[in-house]
């Protein structure tokens, strides 16, 4: 099985798992990336099923709104059901680093909002220790420079993500050689830092379960340690 189809496989299982939760009221948040995409190919399907989703990007919204889905703004919305996002690493504790497509900040807001966030990745995302995956971090143009100081003392080697500017009208720094022993207390540190907006660990709030796809099928993983 290749990875674009293992990544098929686990969108096609989240859509049947979060089946049981819709009716005409529900609204979910819907992530960004590959995997969030194949997601919503496969949502299309059942969108007769719910009334509608948030999404954590303007690519994300715009995809849902092909397929006739309508899209809510999130302050106009009480609850989410579900979130439903990819990622970019995943630990035992269901952990995760995201924002390699820069969306983060979103995600992390749509994702503290849910219920319950299933993870949805393919096999090569599992890691023992996160942060081979350089993490990024969205920071404030005007603080940049400072914020790039700050994550030297931490340890880091923070790399301007040259050209790209976030839905917020921020910058990324993505952050090579953190060593992340403890997630949620660096998730912490880095949000402390004056100029970051927020950072792409997802510690504090992990994921509920991962579905990841493998050549063998779809495993449910959960934090069981
Ligand atoms: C975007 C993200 C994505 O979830 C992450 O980059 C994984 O993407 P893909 O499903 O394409 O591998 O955090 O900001």
């Amino acid at each position: 099985m290749t990875q674009d189809e293992m990544k098929q496989a686990v969108a096609e299982a989240a859509v049947e798992r979060i089946r049981p939760l819709l009716d005409s009221d529900t609204i979910i948040g819907v992530g960004t990336g590959s995997t969030a995409n194949l997601f919503i190919d496969a949502l299309a399907g059942i969108k007769h099923l719910f009334a509608g989703a948030v999404a954590s990007s303007e690519a994300t919204a715009e995809r849902l709104r092909s397929h006739g889905i309508d899209v809510y703004d999130l302050n106009s919305v009480d609850q989410l059901a579900v979130y439903v996002d990819g990622a970019d690493e995943f630990d035992p504790h269901l952990h995760l680093v995201k924002g390699g497509g820069g969306a983060l900040t979103r995600e992390k807001i749509v994702a503290a909002v849910a219920k319950e966030f299933i993870c949805i990745v393919d096999s090569t995302k599992k890691v023992d220790l996160l942060g081979e995956f350089p993490l990024p971090v969205e920071v404030i143009p005007m603080a940049r420079s400072h914020v790039a100081r700050e994550l030297v003392r931490l340890g880091g080697q923070p790399v301007y993500r040259e050209g790209f500017v976030t839905d917020n009208g921020n910058v990324i720094l993505d952050v090579q050689d953190m060593e992340i022993l403890d997630p949620k207390a660096l998730e912490q540190q880095i949000n402390n830092i004056v100029g970051v907006v927020t950072n792409g660990l997802f510690a504090c709030r992990p994921a509920d379960v991962v579905l990841m796809g493998t050549p063998d099928g779809v495993e449910v993983l959960h934090d069981t340690h």
